[in-house]
């Protein structure tokens, strides 16, 4: 081969590793808009948590974009339904979490398991709604589903089931679940990033020993197998020495009950917005990642430990945990905000070039762009 032609070899790697996604996907009104419609709406996306919503009246709320979603407990039978009254368009339930009806906080206009105002104040002197009135206007519904401890919501009402859409990790999460019964954090965050950027950074270990030097860093080895199946991705791998011995004792000490499947780590991305981490088969981190305006993300994070004793020591270790996923978190928003910086910056012709150790983020793109409409023209 010439020089010329090794040029020309050289090229074609590069473009070949180029990513699918261009600068301004990031930052663009018009593309998150288009993303709501296209990946969100069809997809079943993680809401909350079964713990939440075990007693009637109990409820949960999701803001997807500009969609306000919530499920609520009708003793015992769990819906979902767009969280907007049919009166005159108020938030029906305005916190993240609680217990009461799902009565509408201005006018007090009550819904029942299938959306129905079946509560009207004065409704005889100021509507005079009947029956059919009140089914015409019921709230929308949502498809619901749960698997293990995860409340997923369909919102576009034609799809396939969860298990279809989840495949192999239906069956992942049910372990988990199961594995993992003790939650021991679950806090919401909004980050200066592009949803997709949040997911592009949680795609990969490449950026670790750079931002998660003496965090993250210092108990993940880097040697991950990666598998895909449809949209979704999975990394395994060995924690370091130093990582096992800790977890050793920490096992000996809170008699942790570890998975046989995942013993090290595991890593889930589930499109389009779950990232699920499995550490020593005993603890879980899973987080999801919602757009709330084009360059605004909120992270969900939640951290749940194996079955234990329960004893003192266990909240040692709860506390030396959530330590832990605080720093890699903080230390993961501080450089989300520089690449989100960066976007803004970047020529539109640009695309990512993307290593061996981000072909989970290429995996992750395809399936966006397979996903999204033909860009339009700015
Ligand atoms: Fe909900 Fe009036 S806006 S009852």
């Amino acid at each position: 081969m010439n020089m010329d032609e090794a040029v020309a070899a050289d090229e074609e790697t590069l473009t070949q590793r180029r990513g699918s996604i261009s600068p301004d996907a990031y930052y663009r009104q018009d593309v998150l808009e288009q993303e709501i419609d296209a990946i969100f709406r069809p997809s079943w996306l993680c809401v909350g948590f079964k713990q939440d919503l075990v007693q009637p009246q109990d409820f949960i709320t999701t803001q997807i974009g500009p969609h306000s979603i919530v499920v609520q407990n009708f003793e015992g039978e769990l819906r979902a339904f767009r969280n907007v009254c049919a009166h005159r368009f108020a938030r029906i339930q305005c916190a993240a979490k609680g217990n009461r009806p799902l009565t509408c906080p201005y006018h007090g206009w009550t819904y029942d398991a299938r959306g129905r105002p079946a509560g009207i104040p004065m409704n005889r002197q100021s509507f005079g709604l009947n029956d059919a009135d009140k089914d015409a206007l019921a709230l929308e519904a949502y498809a619901l589903e749960v698997v293990g401890h995860f409340v997923f919501v369909r919102m576009q009402a034609e799809g396939c089931d969860l298990k279809t859409f989840l495949g192999g990790f239906y069956d992942d999460l049910l372990h988990l679940s199961q594995m993992c019964p003790d939650r021991i954090e679950a806090e919401s965050f909004e980050w200066e990033a592009n949803w997709k950027l949040g997911m592009d950074n949680a795609a990969e270990a490449y950026h670790v020993p750079m931002v998660h030097p003496d965090s993250f860093g210092a108990i993940l080895s880097m040697d991950l197998d990666l598998t895909t199946e449809g949209d979704h991705s999975r990394y395994t791998g060995g924690l370091r020495d130093r990582s096992l011995k800790w977890w050793g004792a920490v096992a000996k000490a809170v008699e942790l009950q570890r998975s046989d499947i995942y013993p090290q780590y595991g890593n889930f991305l589930i499109f389009p917005n779950i990232i699920a981490t499995f550490s020593y088969g005993a603890f879980l981190t899973f987080q999801t990642i919602e757009p709330v305006g084009p360059q605004t993300l909120r992270l969900n994070n939640s951290s749940w430990l194996a079955h234990n004793n329960g004893r003192a020591a266990r909240d040692m270790v709860a506390e030396t945990l959530t330590g832990f996923t605080r720093q890699v978190r903080e230390e993961d928003q501080a450089i989300c905000k520089v690449a989100q910086a960066g976007t803004r910056a970047a020529a539109l012709s640009q695309r990512p070039v993307l290593g061996d150790m981000e072909a989970r983020i290429k995996h992750f793109q395809q399936a966006y762009v397979r996903h999204m409409p033909p860009r339009r023209a700015t």
